[in-house]
This record gives C-alpha cells, sequence and structure tokens, in this order.
C-alpha cells in the first residue's frame, strides 16, 4: 500500500506531499452522476457495492494518495431517531427538530454495527481493493447538533445558539448524547480497519472563541482522546483560522485549514508538533492551469514548517468544478514537492 498520506499524518519523511480532496467522491464526476442516476443520494450511502464504487473513483482518476470512505455526516442521525431527507433543492433536511427536553429524551445513542451495517461492509469492500489508506469520518458534535436543531442547514443558527446558551444543561445532554453516538460510529469503522479518522467540524466557525472553547471542544477532546495513539486523527474545524490556538487543544494530530490564512502563518500559531493538511481555495480550480500550479507552489513553499503537511482544499470540492483541473491540481502537488 502506498502509506505516503499516513506518512505525512504521524510527522514522517515521505517522498512528496500526499494529496486527496475533500468531498473528491461526488457530481463534478461525471462517473459519480452516472452511478447516482440510478439511486438517489441516501440510498447510494446505504448499498456497500455502490458507496466503494464511488469511494474508488477519484482514487483511479485523480490519482490521489487516500480514499474517503462515501457516505455523509448525517448518516448516523437516523438510528438515534430522526427521519432524514436530501432535498435536491433545500439540501438535507431533518424532521421534528430537537428543541425541547422530551426530544433529547427520546433520541437513542446508535450501535454502528446493528444500525449502520451498510458503513461496515463498505469499508471491507474497500479495504480489499484500495492501494491506498482509507479515511473513516464523523461529523463533530456541534455540527451535527445545528443540522438536529435547526432541521437542516441554517443562516444565523439561533434554535442552536438559544438553546446553548437559555438551556444549557439541556444542551450538554444532547452533546453527550451524539458524542457517545460519534465515539461508537467512528469506534466500529476503526474495527472495520479504516486507517485514519477526519472529524469534520463544519460549522465551529460559526462561534466566537470562548463559545467554540465552551460548547463544541470539550466534546471533540473527548472523541480525539478515545482515539488517540490508535491511528491517525484529523480534525477539520471550517472557517477555524481566527481561533486555531483553541483548535489545537483538540489534541488531533492533524489540523485542516481552510484558505482564509495563510498556510505559513497557521503553521507559526499551530507550533511543530502537530502535522496540516490545506488549504486550496477549491474555487481555485476554476482557473487556469498556471493559475492552479502557482497557488499549489505557494502552500507548499509556505507549509515547509509544518510536523508534516498533507495537500487538500480548504473545504469540499464543489460540483462546478472541471476534473481535468482536479487532475491537474494533483499532478502539481506531486511533481512540485517531489524530493
Ligand atoms: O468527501 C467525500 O468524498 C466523502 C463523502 C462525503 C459526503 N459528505 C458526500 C455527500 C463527506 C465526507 C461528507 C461530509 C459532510 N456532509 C459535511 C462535512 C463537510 C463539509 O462539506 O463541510 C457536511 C456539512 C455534510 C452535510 C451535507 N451533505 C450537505 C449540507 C449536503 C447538501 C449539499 C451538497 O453538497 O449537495 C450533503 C449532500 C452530499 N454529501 C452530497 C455528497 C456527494 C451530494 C449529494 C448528491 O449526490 O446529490
Amino acid at each position: 500500500m502506498n502509506d505516503t498520506f499516513l506518512r505525512a499524518c504521524r510527522g514522517e519523511k515521505t517522498d512528496y506531499t500526499p494529496v486527496w480532496l475533500m468531498r473528491q467522491a461526488g457530481r463534478y464526476l461525471p462517473e459519480y452522476q452516472k452511478v447516482r442516476a440510478k439511486v438517489d443520494f441516501l440510498t447510494l450511502c446505504k448499498t456497500p457495492e455502490l458507496a466503494a464504487e464511488v469511494t474508488i473513483q477519484p482514487v483511479d482518476i485523480l490519482k490521489v494518495d487516500a480514499a474517503i470512505l462515501f457516505s455523509d455526516i448525517l448518516v448516523p442521525i437516523e438510528p438515534m431517531g430522526m427521519k432524514l431527507e436530501f432535498s435536491e433543492s433545500k439540501g438535507p433536511i431533518l424532521y421534528d427538530p430537537i428543541r425541547k427536553e422530551v426530544d433529547v429524551l427520546k433520541l437513542r445513542t446508535i450501535k454502528a454495527q446493528e444500525d449502520v451495517p451498510f458503513v461496515i461492509e463498505a469499508i471491507k469492500i474497500l479495504l480489499s481493493k484500495l492501494n491506498v489508506p482509507l479515511i473513516g469520518f464523523s461529523g463533530a458534535p456541534f455540527t451535527l447538533a445545528t443540522y438536529m436543531i435547526e432541521g437542516g442547514s441554517s443562516k444565523n443558527f439561533v434554535n442552536t445558539k438559544k438553546m446553548m446558551f437559555q438551556a444549557p444543561e439541556l444542551y450538554s445532554r444532547l452533546m453527550d448524547k451524539i458524542t457517545d453516538t460519534v465515539i461508537d460510529y467512528l469506534q466500529a469503522q476503526i474495527d472495520a480497519g479504516v486507517h485514519a479518522i477526519q472529524v469534520f467540524d463544519s460549522w465551529a466557525g460559526i462561534l466566537s472563541p470562548v463559545d467554540f472553547e465552551n460548547y463544541a471542544l470539550p466534546y471533540v477532546q473527548r472523541i480525539i482522546k478515545t482515539f488517540k495513539g490508535r491511528l491517525p486523527v484529523i480534525y477539520f474545524a471550517f472557517n477555524g483560522s481566527a481561533m486555531l490556538d483553541t483548535i489545537k487543544k483538540s489534541g488531533a494530530d492533524v489540523l485542516g485549514l481552510d484558505w482564509r490564512i495563510n498556510i505559513a502563518d497557521a503553521i507559526k500559531i499551530i507550533g511543530n508538533d502537530v502535522a496540516v493538511q490545506g488549504n486550496l481555495d477549491p474555487c481555485t480550480l476554476l482557473g487556469s492551469r498556471d493559475l492552479i500550479k502557482d497557488r499549489v507552489e505557494r502552500i507548499l513553499n509556505g507549509s515547509k514548517q509544518a510536523k508534516g503537511h498533507i495537500f487538500n482544499l480548504g473545504h469540499g470540492i464543489l460540483p462546478e468544478i472541471p476534473p481535468e483541473n482536479a487532475i491537474s491540481m494533483v499532478e502539481a502537488v506531486h511533481e512540485l514537492s517531489l524530493k
């Protein structure tokens, strides 16, 4: 197996900088659309053979150095007891959002082996086929809580913050239940054989640093402590560049960075005892080959002082990106970083 990605996560020397893309399996690939035309998104997540097929597509097409399991952060929410739907126009919908004590009480903490066996099955298929490491993942408790409390995506997250500030005890009971579920869910993926895990905190950046530290970080710390030392753990707090010193306290081996900070400045704040992952603006891939190459080179140059660097986008790739530009990016990372 090509273990360049895992070596970089651990801060070991590598021949070149490994690269993968968040959301690398997805609608920008015609090959994904072909599979997706036959089934809806949730069915795709729940059909191990198809989930495995689309997981492998970007590895073959883009030649990335890691695969990420095809699923969604909201998949374990359904067995907790909420009806989940992915609407083409509105994105994810969670029915009967969690607002009151009875809502929190009726939520179950899942047993992944029984509740999401298709995830375990997809991992097993993938391990027999992949020649690069497989990343398992989960949403972070705060990000999952926003979807559960708002009932979907949100603009100002008023209901989430209302519970945080008006009913902090209820909020912490909800967060404890979600955290227990996340730990069981990641444990099941690790037992099935994933080589690294990433915790996605897509909405961490809507919190002030003090509220992030009080209402989101402790739960992430509990998760990371559970798995620390067993396999590389990546923590990605989107829009978190203004609170990297606090994010570092998560204890993760690798911190994901979005594009709003120069990677060299981020490394100065974080120090050289954790590795970094990032941080190209996904929309750079709408530019010319030369522009892409230039921005890749800047990030590679800026990351020299890091303990380890995994090249990635600063957030998920978008459906509008031409696949050939994503291929150019991966080629540029491999060529320009070759030692
Ligand atoms: O990275 C990968 O290739 C693995 C698969 C993956 C998906 N979602 C597939 C997906 C991963 C790791 C995720 C994580 C995820 N899902 C996050 C965290 C990362 C981030 O983007 O911040 C979040 C917030 C979600 C929730 C979610 N899922 C939303 C808001 C949406 C709708 C918006 C959109 O992009 O369509 C989804 C749907 C989704 N998840 C799709 C894919 C490929 C598109 C579904 C389709 O095929 O129609």
